[in-house]
């Protein structure tokens, strides 16, 4: 979803606890301060041409830390939607949460869905904060619903998935993997893994990897550029 619509660009913002262990510092300070990290680039995505950004911030697998990184990382984003989301409406924002929403607290739930409904009209960015998500989960409950209405077809699963392919994803800290992030969206994205961790992640780094981003030549399976014409004679 190039050109016209704008970018969507995924990050999965890694390496909070790593940030917090090197300054002796409790891995909930690092969750705090990825916060910040995310605030700023939100604030820069709508100038660099991003239309859609997809913050990996709890995946279904993080769970199994402790609880009390895991409440500490709740409460953050209970905080987040309270404090932001007007600002957000303010600069035509528009939220959303993907992921399951079974296993949060329901006052949570409820700020999620009023945070959404506040911000619905925004059209400079779409925010979509990824909590409790998997995507193979997403994947699977995708084919569920196509299977009961009998649409198999790939344009329906891209639409049942939210009709958005990814045309890049940034991952922060080092690590080279999608740990179950947007894997169908991102059949063609270009990928990036960046040294910074993520509560260092400024406007640069974003500048940056949309400037490479740019110079990176996206085939998608075919030719770049065309073959002229006589060429395509001859080959045929
Ligand atoms: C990413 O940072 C935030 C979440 C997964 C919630 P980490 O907490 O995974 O940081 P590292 O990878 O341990 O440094
Ligand atoms: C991926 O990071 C999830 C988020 C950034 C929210 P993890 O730190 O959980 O991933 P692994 O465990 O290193 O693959
Ligand atoms: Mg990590």
């Amino acid at each position: 979803m190039q050109s016209n619509s704008g970018l969507h660009v995924g990050i999965i913002m890694d390496g909070n606890g790593r940030w917090a262990s090197s300054r002796g510092l409790p891995r909930w300070a690092g969750h705090v301060q990825g916060v910040e990290a995310a605030r700023r680039a939100t604030e820069a995505a709508p100038e660099l041409g991003i239309r859609t950004l997809t913050l990996y911030a709890f995946s279904a697998d993080n769970w199994k830390r402790p609880v009390e990184e895991v409440s500490a990382i709740f409460r953050l984003f209970d905080q987040y939607l309270e404090r932001e989301t007007q600002t957000c409406r303010k600069r035509g924002l528009r939220l959303e949460v993907i992921g399951r929403r079974d296993r949060i607290s329901p006052a949570l739930r409820q700020r999620i869905e009023w945070a959404e409904q506040q911000t619905a009209r925004g059209t400079n960015l779409h925010l979509r904060l990824a909590i409790d998500y998997s995507s193979r989960e997403a994947i699977l409950r995708a084919a569920e619903t196509l299977l009961r209405k009998r649409r198999t077809d790939r344009e329906s699963f891209s639409r049942a998935l939210g009709g958005c392919d990814t045309d890049l994803v940034i991952r922060t800290a080092g690590e080279q993997r999608l740990s179950d992030f947007l894997l169908w969206e991102s059949a063609y994205a270009e990928l990036m893994f960046l040294p910074v961790l993520w509560p260092d992640f400024d406007r640069s780094h974003l500048e940056q990897a949309i400037s490479d981003f740019s110079r990176r030549e996206r085939r998608f399976g075919g030719l770049n550029p065309l073959p002229a014409p006589a060429a395509i004679e001859l080959a045929g």
